[in-house]
């Protein structure tokens, strides 16, 4: 049985591109493995966070867990804060990590392009996404594409601390969908969909009503060249449509190409939004439902901590012992 790790962060509630890049994912995986989900809210303040609202959305990530099927009988869902290894394990993960290599993440370049001060937590976010991994002994780490270069620095830390102290990491496999990894903003399909966008027109967020997603979908950017045809180049507004179609109905590309041939964009748009509302109306259903039951959910979420700390705190106290950070004890 392999062990599975993913989290999403509560910096806003999450969109169709974490949905379908990421978290749709993750309920296949559960009935075969042993899987973890988390709340990361401590790489949510790399960034400045309302403390309210931080405090909400890590909830309601919780409760859309659970609505999207997570089964908290077969996975743990907890929230990072809660499981204080990961720290621990994050300042063992930056000491092994070079300046050099943090500097040259991507993520890392775009979050802290603009900004007047930057934090050092967003320089050293990647090493606690490697403490995060590897505490659980993790195999396959479901994401999407945007996450794939933290998850090359996570391998090479587990890789330079095995060889450097102690063999006990296992290395991780990244596993990214085919198609959907990176679902693009809607206004500038060059760029990825991001749940912090200041322009919301540009996301769908999974909580958006009936209305809003059609009103989005229909201002979304196309071209003025009207075949429905996926061609990521010179057609990547359409083309990110095609893809969020085929994966809410089902269709393949080729088979979506093929029934808007003689059609226009009109009437492929207002498909496509119907296609998003049929697939996140149950989700927001059983989602409000979960909202209100908050002693429920409470409840599993205490039941995961314990969990993801009794096996984390054995991993750390692997990586301190292997190290010289424990205490010798004079034998009685
Ligand atoms: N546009 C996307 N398409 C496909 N997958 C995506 N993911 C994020 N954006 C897309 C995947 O969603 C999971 C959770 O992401 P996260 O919340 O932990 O962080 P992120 O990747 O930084 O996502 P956002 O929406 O862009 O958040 P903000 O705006 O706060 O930075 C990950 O598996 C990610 O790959």
């Amino acid at each position: 049985m392999a062990t599975i790790f993913s989290g999403v962060k509560p910096t806003g509630f999450p969109t169709l591109g974490n949905y379908l890049g990421a978290l749709k994912h993750f309920v296949t995986y559960q009935e075969e493995h042993d899987c973890y989900f988390c709340v990361v809210n401590q790489h949510a303040i790399t960034v400045p966070q309302d403390k309210l609202e931080l405090r909400a959305n890590s909830k309601k990530l919780a409760a859309l867990y659970l609505a999207i099927g997570i089964d908290p009988d077969k996975s743990t869902l907890f929230i990072q804060s809660e499981v204080p290894a990961h720290t621990k394990m994050a300042w063992i993960m930056q000491c092994i990590s070079y300046m050099g290599e943090l500097e040259r993440m991507t993520q890392f370049k775009d979050k802290s392009e603009n900004r007047v001060a930057v934090s050092a937590g967003l320089l050293t976010y990647p090493p606690l996404m490697a403490a995060d991994i590897l505490l659980y002994g993790t195999n396959i780490v479901p994401v999407g594409e945007d996450q794939k270069q933290h998850l090359e620095l996570t391998r090479n830390l587990a890789e330079r601390f095995n060889k450097q102290y102690n063999d006990i990491f296992t290395i991780p496999e990244v596993h990214i969908p085919k198609v959907g990894a990176r679902i693009m903003d809607l206004g500038n399909p060059n760029k990825k969909m991001s749940k912090s966008d200041e322009n919301v027109n540009g996301y769908i967020s999974l909580l958006d009503d009936e209305k809003t997603i059609m009103k989005k979908v229909k201002r979304a950017t196309t071209d003025s060249d009207m075949t429905v045809k996926y061609d990521k180049e010179n057609k990547p507004g359409v083309s990110n449509l095609l893809t969020i179609y085929s994966l809410c109905s089902g269709k393949t590309i080729e088979e979506l190409e093929q029934l808007y041939e003689d059609k226009g964009y009109g009437e492929f748009k207002n498909d496509v939004a119907e296609a998003i509302i049929s697939e996140l109306k149950p989700i927001q259903e059983r989602y409000e439902t979960l909202l209100n039951s908050e002693d429920e959910l409470d409840e599993i979420l205490d039941r995961g901590a314990e969990k993801a700390n009794f096996v984390a705190n054995k991993m750390l106290a692997k990586a301190e012992r292997a190290m010289g950070l424990e205490r010798k004890r004079k034998k009685k």
